[in-house]
This record gives C-alpha cells, sequence and structure tokens, in this order.
C-alpha cells in the first residue's frame, strides 16, 4: 500500500499532484471538483497585476480631473480600490477555503515591482495559504540587459514578501539569460518554492489568411523534458523547494519529476485535454509505479535522480546531439 502524502509549501497536502493554476480553477466548483478527484493542493487562477494598476490609474485619473492630488487622499484612495478590486478574487478565496479541506494557493501574474504588491496581504486575510508569484516580462527590449529583467523580479519577490506570513513561491520562465544562478538567487530571499515553469501564450503565423493568431494552448505529454533536466539539475541545491509545472499528463511522468527531485507536480494541460479524471488517472499511475518498484511514501525515492545523487550526472548537462545517438535515432 503506498502513502502519497507529503508537503507543499510547507503545507501537509494528501498528494504531490497539484491542480496548477489556470481557467479550472477560478470557480469554487471547479474546485471541490478537483478536490473529489485528488489534488493534493489548488493554485488559483491568476490575478493580474495590470487588472489592478490598470483600475487604479483610472480611479487616481478620475481623482485628477476634480483635482484631487493631496498625497493622503490619492493613497486613500487607493487603498479603497482594493477591497473594491480584489471582491471577486477574495471571494473565491473564501468560497475555495469553505469548500475544500486541501491548501488554496492564491496566484498574481506579475511584471513589475510597482505599488500593486501592497495588495497581496489581502489574499492572505480572506484564507489563502500560500501565494505563487508568476512572474513574467518578455526580454525582448534590445536595450534592456538580462540583469534588469532579473532585479525587477527580485524586487517584486522582496516586496510581496514582505507584506505576508504566508509562505510565497514563485512560477518562473525558462527565459533567464544566467537561468541557474537566477533560481539561486531567489531562493536566497527565503521563498518557500520555485515552480519551474510556466508556459505562455505563443503567436503562430496563418499563412492562408497571412495573420498572426495563437499557436497551441495546451502542452502535449512529451513537452515535459525541459522541465525534467532543470528540476533535475537544481532540487537538492537550494533550500526552497521545487516544483515542476509542464507536459506532466500521466503517473510516469509525475514520478520522473519527482524522483528528479520536485516537491510536487503541478497540471494543467491534461485537465483540459482529458477532464479532471486524469487527476485520479495520474495518482494511480505513480502509485502503481511506487509500488512496483517498492516505495512506500514519496521520500523513497524522491531526489533519487537529480543532478547530485545520480551516478551520471553528466547526462543532464549535455546540450549536442552526438553522432552515437544521432545515428540510435535514425534506426
Ligand atoms: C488555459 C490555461 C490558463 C492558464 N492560466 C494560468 C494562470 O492564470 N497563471 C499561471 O501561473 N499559469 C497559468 N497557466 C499555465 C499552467 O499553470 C501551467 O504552468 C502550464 O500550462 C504548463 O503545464 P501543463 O503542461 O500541465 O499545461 C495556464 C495554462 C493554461 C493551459
Amino acid at each position: 500500500m503506498t502513502d502519497l502524502s507529503t508537503y507543499y509549501m510547507g503545507l501537509p497536502v494528501p498528494s504531490p499532484i497539484i491542480a496548477a493554476s489556470s481557467t479550472l480553477t477560478s470557480s469554487p466548483v471547479c474546485i471541490a471538483e478537483l478536490a473529489r478527484n485528488g489534488a493534493g493542493a489548488v493554485v488559483l487562477n491568476s490575478l493580474f497585476e495590470e487588472e489592478i494598476v490598470v483600475e487604479l490609474n483610472r480611479r487616481k485619473e478620475s481623482l485628477n480631473a476634480l483635482n484631487i492630488n493631496h498625497p493622503e487622499v490619492l493613497e486613500f484612495y487607493e487603498k479603497l480600490d482594493v477591497d473594491e478590486i480584489l471582491n471577486d478574487y477574495l471571494k473565491l478565496i473564501f468560497e475555495a477555503k469553505k469548500s475544500v479541506d486541501i491548501p488554496i494557493i492564491a496566484s498574481i501574474n506579475c511584471v513589475s515591482p510597482g505599488k500593486w504588491h501592497y495588495f497581496a496581504k489581502y489574499l492572505q486575510e480572506a484564507g489563502a495559504d500560500g501565494l505563487e508569484l508568476n512572474i513574467f516580462t518578455l526580454p525582448a527590449d534590445m536595450e534592456t540587459s538580462g540583469q534588469v529583467y532579473e532585479e525587477a523580479a527580485l524586487e517584486i519577490i522582496r516586496n510581496t514578501m514582505a507584506e505576508l506570513n504566508i509562505p510565497v513561491c514563485v512560477k518562473i520562465s525558462p527565459y533567464y539569460s544566467g537561468l541557474g544562478n537566477m533560481i539561486s538567487q531567489i531562493d536566497s530571499l527565503g521563498v518557500k518554492g520555485i515552480t519551474l515553469f510556466n508556459r505562455f501564450f505563443k503567436p503562430d503565423l496563418n499563412l492562408d489568411e497571412m495573420t498572426i493568431g495563437a499557436g497551441p494552448v495546451y502542452t502535449d505529454p512529451s513537452e515535459y523534458l525541459n522541465t525534467l533536466r532543470w528540476v533535475g539539475l537544481v532540487a537538492g541545491k537550494v533550500e526552497c523547494d521545487i516544483y515542476a509545472s509542464g507536459g506532466i499528463h500521466d503517473g510516469l511522468t509525475a514520478a520522473k519529476m519527482l524522483a528528479a527531485g520536485a516537491q510536487g507536480v503541478q497540471v494543467a494541460s491534461a485537465m483540459y485535454r482529458n477532464g479532471l479524471s486524469c487527476l485520479p488517472e495520474i495518482i494511480k499511475g505513480l502509485s502503481n509505479w511506487m509500488e512496483s518498484k517498492g516505495f512506500e511514501g514519496i521520500n523513497d525515492f524522491r531526489g533519487m535522480l537529480s543532478h547530485n545523487k545520480i551516478n551520471n550526472p553528466a547526462a543532464y548537462m549535455r546540450v549536442q546531439f552526438l553522432k552515437t545517438f544521432a545515428g540510435k535515432a535514425e534506426k
């Protein structure tokens, strides 16, 4: 009999299979369904920094139009806005907490270290068990160095953590020029975990209509390898937990992420593609594999195949296809 219980963001959870932030985690009804299907915890759909900032600016403009620009009045309005803007999100946290007994992790999508971090504490007050900061700016500006993007992300994390007592984890993209060092810098801020990686809208071109539109929204099951490499490379070398996200569609892939050192495994696309019943399938697949190996609990094998424990760590670092590999692939 296998025991899948573990900790996620330091909180006890019945299984390491976590419902990732998506539109499937944006209603209390769906969240209850996720819990019934065995999710260990739920990361809520992100609240967008832009939504807060746009609303804040709109209100400031209307104050300016009235020639009210006294700093205290503006500050009062900023705080007043918090309640109004976040109302629905706070209600979601509150309702979700009432309907399930697994951890509810709030999520903020953020790009700049502006004033919005102030809002994070309302999420904590509404009952969120933790906060995932979903940080991303496309580093496309030709004049801006990678260090500038990195420092902005670190400032967001510092500012937000200063507001909160609940655990904070950071979901990042793989698009940092020095990814290993960036992970180490985030870790040094005292976060509870780092989620590798977020997935983004990707544009695609329509050559019939000569227009630009959306590429595929969901991952397919072969897309887990980059996440697996980085989980394996950094898990056990940082103080914080590492959570895997990206291409996890079945129990064996979940088992690989855990063996590489992940403390938890987030699932999104599989739920869209196969329905919420994919969760019990993934859990069963993981459990069956553990049983076949004689592992009774997650810690019996977690991290066993990470870069710092595996027999041939160089394989994690290999990037070029050698002739021998190319020959095998062709057969
Ligand atoms: C429709 C959709 C909506 C998503 N919304 C969010 C979001 O609000 N915040 C976030 O951090 N990630 C969001 N994600 C990314 C997922 O949480 C996840 O990191 C990504 O899809 C990779 O995992 P997967 O292969 O299991 O889909 C979304 C993904 C999808 C497919």
